[in-house]
Formats: structure tokens, sequence, C-alpha cells
């Protein structure tokens, strides 16, 4: 295992207030990312790069990563701080061990928010080989990237994987999605205590307004979203940034491991019909 340069408890404050056992010891309130070092697969776009805005505002040096280079480029220069592109295809095996073997720096925080498309539909008639093609792009790479960073983490290091919440919700047409998350989320606790000090987490968001979405039609994705809206709590579909801090919370809480958090405005939540 990598050794980290900085320390764990990288708090920038204290409190000598009472913890309710009697004792005035001062305990850690605050956890500042200055200078951590965090690889944001899949951040030139959408939740990775909500994610990526969100941590370089809060002090890390980000990389994220992508296949395209000029899509790179523009998230870089909208992220702002100390943010560089790699162009990485977290689909190629070589690919993905040369990006990490390049690593000069333990890596304190990997987010996983790359995926493909494929594999949603109405199961009568799914194509298995797009169901396979969306194992290729999603389930496959996170193992794999996972594989290759961890002898590049920090001790303390934590992996957030983006899943969805189809993994877990009863949406018609997402048995193929519920597969390639819900075999993700699945690994989430075993990962956490076999991987332990580190730290492994998922987010599992409902639909976000994101460029994922791009391949549905302009009018008929309106027409997806408002519906949608109209029969969530929240009375909205997602923003990238609605995830992206929920993986602020799962990065900077040393509490949280083997979690899974639902981010969905309600959408999943059982009505009792
Ligand atoms: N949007 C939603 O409604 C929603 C809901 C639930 C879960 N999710 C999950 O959230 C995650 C992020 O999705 P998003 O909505 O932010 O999608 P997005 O806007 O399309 O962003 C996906 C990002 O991943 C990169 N990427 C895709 N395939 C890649 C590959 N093989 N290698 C490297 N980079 C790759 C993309 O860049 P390039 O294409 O340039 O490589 C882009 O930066 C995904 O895992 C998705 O399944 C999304």
């Amino acid at each position: 295992m990598a050794q980290s340069s900085a320390s764990s408890t990288d708090t920038r404050s204290t409190t000598t207030a009472g913890t309710g056992t009697g004792t005035t010891a001062a305990r850690p309130r605050s956890r500042s990312l200055d200078g951590r070092h965090v690889v944001v697969m899949g951040g030139s776009s959408g939740i990775g790069e909500a994610t990526a805005s969100v941590l370089a505002a809060d002090g890390a040096e980000v990389v994220v990563t992508g296949r395209d280079q000029a899509r790179l480029d523009a998230a870089v220069g909208r992220i702002g701080g100390t943010t560089t592109g790699r162009r990485v295809d977290g689909a190629d095996p070589a690919r993905v061990a040369e990006f990490f073997a390049a690593s000069t720096r333990p890596i304190d925080h990997l987010v996983l928010a790359l995926s493909g498309a494929s594999g949603s539909g109405p199961i009568a008639g799914l194509d298995l080989e797009q169901l396979a093609a969306g194992f290729d792009g999603k389930f496959w790479p996170f193992l794999r990237i996972l594989q290759a960073a961890l002898p590049h983490l920090a001790p303390d290091a934590s992996v957030t994987f983006v899943t969805a919440a189809s993994a877990r919700a009863a949406f018609p047409g997402t048995a193929g999605l519920a597969a390639i998350n819900g075999a993700l989320e699945a690994m989430v606790p075993p990962l956490a205590v076999e991987l332990a000090p580190i730290r492994v987490n998922a987010v599992s968001p409902g639909v976000v307004d994101t460029p994922w979405w791009n391949n549905v039609p302009a009018e008929q994705r309106t027409e997806l979203f408002a519906g949608i809206s109209a029969t969530t709590p929240v009375g909205r579909v997602g923003r990238a940034e609605d995830v992206a801090d929920v993986i602020r919370l799962l990065v900077g809480n040393g509490f949280m491991s083997g979690t899974v958090v639902e981010c969905t405005g309600g959408a999943n939540l059982a009505t009792g019909r």
C-alpha cells in the first residue's frame, strides 16, 4: 500500500466542548481537502464533473478521467482549481493499468462515476448482448479500476462508487440496470471490511438530468422528466450537484464505510399500493 504524505486526521479545527461523557478532550470538527489527491474516473461530465467541482472547491487536487480529450479539456476549464484531465478508457485494462502505474503520489480519494448506457428495457425483448455491454461499460470497469488502484491508495483512502437506484427500486424496464448496479452495491459492505481502513461507500442516484440522457431525443426527455417529477416527492428530477454533495459527505466523513446512500428525491419510496 502506498504511503500517504498527509495525516489521516487532516482536521483544521477542534473544539473543547464536552462530549457527553464528562471529558473535555478536543475532537475533530471538520475535514479539509486541502492538497488531497483525488481521482474521479468519469469526471468529464455530469455527476463526476460536479463531484470534481465540489472537491476542487474544497482544496483537493483533482484528476478527472474520460475517453474524449475535448470533453476533458472543457470540463477541466469549468471545474477550475488544481485539476488535470487524463484520457483513460475505463473499459480498457491496459490503459487503466498504465494510468495507475503512472501515479506519482498516493490517491486519497477515488470516485468511480463512469458508465455506458446499455442494458435497459423490458425483459421480454432485452437483448442480452446489450446487457452484457452494460456490464462491460460499468461493472467490470469498476472492479478493474479498483484492483488497479489498490496499490496506489493512501492507507486512509476512500473509494466511492456511483451506482443507481435501479439496484433496489422496482421500476419496470430496469431489471438489467438493477443487475449491474445491484452487483456493485452488494460488493460495498464486504469490500469495506476487507479493505479497511480504506473506506468503501456508494451513492445510489435516482434520475439525474445529465448528458447520460442525451441519447433520448430532447422532446421525449422533457416529457419523461416532467412525468418523473410529478411522481417524485421533491417534485423534480435530480441535478448532478445533488449527487456530488452526497459524495462530498462520503469522501469527508471518516466514520462512514460500507454504506450505500440513496439520492433519489424520494422517487423510489414504497407507496403501499
Ligand atoms: N444520470 C442519471 O440519471 C443516473 C442515474 C443513476 C445512476 N447514474 C450513474 O451515474 C454515473 C455518472 O453518470 P452521469 O449521469 O454523470 O453520466 P455522464 O454525464 O454521461 O458522465 C459519464 C462520464 O463517464 C465518462 N465515461 C463513460 N464511459 C467511460 C469509459 N469507458 N472510460 C472512461 N470514462 C468513461 C464520460 O466521458 P466520455 O464519454 O468522454 O468517456 C463522462 O465523463 C454512471 O455510473 C451512471 O450509471 C446516472
